[in-house]
């Protein structure tokens, strides 16, 4: 332990190998859209740590209250007393949810806390014990949430035996079906998967032993693939009909990234419980579920809790976090963000360059955009002519990724379909915007140059 090692071959030796990242940077601060690191190099923040500095790195109001909240009260544990933080919150967040039914709430530290706090409410609440997920889903890397994660096999792989009795089932995404391409009718699509849950519910998994369906509204790892509203409101029917729970899991499409407060609002869909995380706070660990006071008090007092759960410092910064959405009219800023890069993109797919031949689907919602790349050696049918002779070697994705970053700009790839994820602060700016479309575009060409 040399202390004149470099800080990221110290960080190499001594931090766990298991995490993985995607470039070796040391990042040293962080100011809106951009992160400095310890050698000096500024960054252009495409990645918002994971769609969680939704309004910048160090928001000052953000940080102004977390720094109050730290000479007040750090810790107010959740099972001895109530939270003046939390309650302060709670004021502030509770009118904000999707739907006047979600009226209660419980706080935790990380999403994959928050959903596997959905499913111990599900199972208590219905007193059944199988939880329905969806095909390509993400939820977490804990036990629980590894075994309903099913975007990428290496979150479960090795590590198993998992927590049982999850059952997965079709999300409307063309890449996921046989046959269907961007151009497949999102009816078909819908009416496809909706058959597959009906088959779920016969097949694998009976309705009387069903607890819940939870799905993420806009499919985040597995693809960035919003759900149309006709599927989510075919959830609602199966689920009312069948007395099983709908969950949405807003960890990733929540909080005004997708140019709503929650995605579940444009389809108008009252889901049983809401998971939310990441941006609630702007970068500081806070987690929780909303649902009715009569669901979420069916659980028996004290089954619920957790040391740092709801944390002040964490509450007191996303009820700033809440105050400046609505004081600097951020969803505005996402609404006219969102419509600058789509055109961009879009544009650049149409252009009939080499390098806007490569993609395939321009797609999201709000400043949480895929673009996904028409790579033939990905091709799922194997029949496919074009996938055996396929000239291009692995994902475009990641390629596309390498280059900005020599450019000093973060973004990220994700699935295993060759898809690149655009999701920014909410609060960037046009000019900002426009730099990055520059920066990708050449990232692009320099990797069409190759291929
Ligand atoms: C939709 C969704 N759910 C749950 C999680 C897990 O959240 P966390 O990493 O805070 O545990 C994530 C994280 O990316 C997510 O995107």
């Amino acid at each position: 332990m040399s202390s004149e090692m470099d800080t990221a071959a110290f960080g190499e030796k001594h931090i766990a190998k298991g995490i993985g990242r995607l470039t070796k940077h040391v990042f040293d601060e962080g100011k809106g859209t951009f992160i400095t690191t310890d050698k000096g190099v500024k960054l252009l923040d495409l990645t918002s740590g994971i769609g969680v500095v939704n309004l910048g790195h160090c928001h000052p109001k953000v940080s102004a209250a977390a720094a109050e909240q730290c000479m007040k009260m750090t810790h107010a544990q959740i099972n001895i007393g109530f939270s003046a933080a939390q309650i302060t919150l709670l004021k502030e967040l509770i009118p904000i949810l999707p739907h006047p039914t979600l009226d209660t709430v419980f706080l935790w530290n990380s999403g994959a806390e928050a959903v596997e706090a959905a499913v111990k409410l599900a199972r208590a609440a219905t007193k059944k014990p199988n939880i329905i997920v969806m095909q390509g889903s993400y939820h977490g890397r804990t036990n629980a949430t590894a075994s309903m994660t099913r975007s990428k096999t290496i979150y479960g792989e090795g590590h198993g035996p998992l927590m049982g009795g999850v059952f997965a089932t079709a999300f409307p995404y063309y890449s996921q079906f046989g046959g269907a391409t961007p151009d497949t009718p999102t009816e078909e699509l819908v009416n496809m998967s909706l058959l597959q849950l009906k088959l779920t519910l016969q097949q694998q998994t009976s309705p009387s032993d069903t607890a819940a369906i939870i799905l993420e509204p806009v499919l985040g790892e597995g693809g960035y693939v919003p759900a149309p509203p006709a599927f989510l409101h075919g959830l609602r029917k199966i689920c009312d009909e069948h007395n099983i729970l709908l969950i949405a899991d807003e960890v990733q499409c929540g909080m005004g990234r997708t140019g709503r407060m929650w995605f579940v609002e444009e389809s108008g869909v009252r889901p049983d419980i809401l998971v939310f995380a990441k941006g609630i706070a702007n970068g500081f660990p806070l987690s929780g579920i909303a649902s009715s006071k009569a669901l979420m008090d069916l659980q028996k007092p004290g089954s619920m809790g957790g040391t740092y759960a709801g944390n002040p410092v964490a509450c007191a910064a996303a009820t700033a976090t809440i105050k400046a959405f609505r004081d600097e009219k951020v969803l505005e800023n996402v609404a006219a963000r969102s419509k600058q890069i789509f055109s961009f993109l879009n544009d650049l797919k149409a252009s009939g360059t080499k390098a806007g031949n490569l993609i395939e689907d321009v797609r999201g919602s709000g400043l949480m955009v895929g673009l996904q790349f028409k790579n033939p050696a990905l091709q799922r049918d194997s029949a496919n002519a074009a996938a055996q002779n396929a000239k291009i070697q692995g994902q475009i994705a990641p390629k596309v990724v390498a280059e900005c970053v020599k450019r000093d700009m973060l973004l990220l790839s994700t699935s295993v379909f060759d898809v690149l994820r655009f999701i920014p602060t909410l609060t960037i700016s046009e000019e900002e915007l426009s730099k990055a479309c520059e920066i990708f575009k050449e990232a692009l060409e320099a990797v069409a140059k190759d291929l």
